[in-house]
């Protein structure tokens, strides 16, 4: 193992960091701000050159400081996240579809042992991944690859590191039959166990219509549920909205940098991810063995095709201070670490640890507001048990994918 600081310690760290932030962004909200003129701030800096001489009635001659409009640092073109993620036309959503994929997103029923569901490694209740350096799934079995977060995946143009399922739909039905995973045999056997549960059947009803219990709506309830996984009005988002104290002088500093220096030619805005790019993009050595980073094919083991070798989507840097640790192989512990081997990797610079610093105190600006979760109901089987004790007793998914 590479990392020497234990995953789950390092994980909730990284939590500590961030409700500290959370925090911090709450404590300012409830205050009403006061209607212009604004008082002088961090943001409207004042000099003697602004500063304009008057003569008072009495003949004093006394100075009244003119206060410089805060002005916008934003680069060009830069959006805030829309308020909602595009929906296909074949899925319109509604709020019993999106219960009910919900439901299944929580149930682990959906696993061949009843040990696992989506939100054992996409945690909703946290930063939508698992804290691990690699997926972990039924029987303790790992895979290869870092789990992504799910919140705001909904705006990827493409899901998996390597873009294999276009859609949220395709996605939802890989993992309920990958070996390392849910491990179930089939999609009928995922099927068979969902038709077991009373409450199910009812709602498929409700939601799709008669006979409609099949892989292809439960993974359009799944993927509806999903879509209402975004996270707007960042500190970022606020800034870019015209809300100019929304983000400190040290994250406004960051941002610039992060477009100067480049970072922002493959994470661009938005949604600072999605897109697909080569990592890494010059070879060092040293650190491409010390991250193992030419075992991953990355978008050649989606394709085939040769020319895709080590193509990568840029995941989003959204909430990116929850989902440590980081890279496709969750090999680099702390968000500093990445952040200074994408300096060294992908645009060839040595970014000094006060540029890192900076950077990263943007990258905080990106941690949004969530929505609400409560844990739902699940339809019980009352009576009766349809999760096998023992593994051996059912055929389990020795599928790899
Ligand atoms: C055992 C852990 C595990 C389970 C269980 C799991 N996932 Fe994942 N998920 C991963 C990993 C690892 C990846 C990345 C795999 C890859 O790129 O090859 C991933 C990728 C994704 C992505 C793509 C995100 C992006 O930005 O590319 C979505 C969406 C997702 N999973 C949703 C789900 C849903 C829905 C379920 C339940 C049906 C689920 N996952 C179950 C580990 C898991
Ligand atoms: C040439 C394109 C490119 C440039 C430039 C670039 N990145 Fe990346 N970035 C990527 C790709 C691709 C990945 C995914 C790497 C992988 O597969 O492990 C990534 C991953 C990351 C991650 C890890 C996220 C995670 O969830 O694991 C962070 C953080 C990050 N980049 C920040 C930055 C910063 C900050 C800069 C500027 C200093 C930057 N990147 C410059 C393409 C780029």
């Amino acid at each position: 193992m590479l990392i020497s600081m234990h995953p789950v310690g390092r994980c909730l760290a990284m939590a500590a960091t961030c409700f500290a932030v959370v925090l911090v962004a709450g404590c300012s909200k409830p205050v009403q701000t006061p209607p212009a003129p604004e008082p002088a701030d961090e943001t409207a800096l004042v000099t003697p050159a602004d500063e304009t001489a008057l003569v008072t009635p009495a003949g004093e001659v006394t100075t009244t400081p003119v206060v410089a409009e805060a002005k916008s640092e934003l680069p060009e073109g830069w959006a805030p996240l829309p308020s909602s993620a595009p929906t296909p036309d074949d899925n319109p959503s509604t709020a019993a579809k999106v219960e009910l994929g919900k439901q299944l997103y929580f149930d682990p029923r959906l696993s061949v042992n009843g040990t696992v569901s989506c939100n054992s490694c996409h945690n909703v209740m946290e930063g939508g991944d698992d804290c691990r350096c690699v997926g972990m799934g039924i029987l303790g079995r790992t895979g290869e690859r870092n789990s992504p977060t799910v919140w705001n995946a909904a705006f990827m143009p493409s899901q998996f590191w390597d873009g294999r399922a276009e859609t949220l739909e395709d996605q939802a039905g890989g993992p309920m039959v990958a070996a390392p995973e849910m491990g179930m045999a089939s999609h009928d056997m995922v099927v068979e166990r969902i038709q077991a549960i009373p409450g199910y059947v009812e709602s498929f009803k409700e939601v799709f219509g008669e006979d409609a219990m099949n892989i292809k709506n439960a993974t359009k309830a799944i993927a509806a549920f999903e879509r209402t996984l975004i996270t707007p009005d960042s500190a970022y988002d606020r800034y870019a909205k015209g809300e100019l104290k929304a983000m400190n002088e040290q994250q406004v500093r960051g941002m610039l940098l992060f477009d100067e220096v480049g970072c922002a030619s493959c994470h661009d805005a938005p949604l600072f991810g999605g897109e697909f790019y080569e990592f890494p993009s010059s070879a060092e050595e040293e650190l491409v063995a010390k991250h193992h980073l030419d075992k991953d094919y990355g978008r050649e083991l989606a394709t085939g095709d040769e020319s895709d070798r080590y193509l990568f989507k840029t995941p989003t840097l959204r909430n990116v201070t929850m989902t440590a640790p980081y890279l496709h192989n969750g090999s680099a512990a702390t968000l500093e670490e990445a952040v200074k081997l994408m300096g060294t990797l992908q645009l060839g610079e040595d970014l000094s640890d006060e540029q890192v610093a900076d950077l990263v105190a943007f990258l905080s600006a990106l941690d949004g507001e969530f929505p609400e979760i409560s844990m739902p109901r699940l339809p019980s089987t009352p009576g009766s048990s349809i999760v096998p004790m023992d593994t051996e007793d059912v055929s389990v998914s020795s599928d790899e994918s």
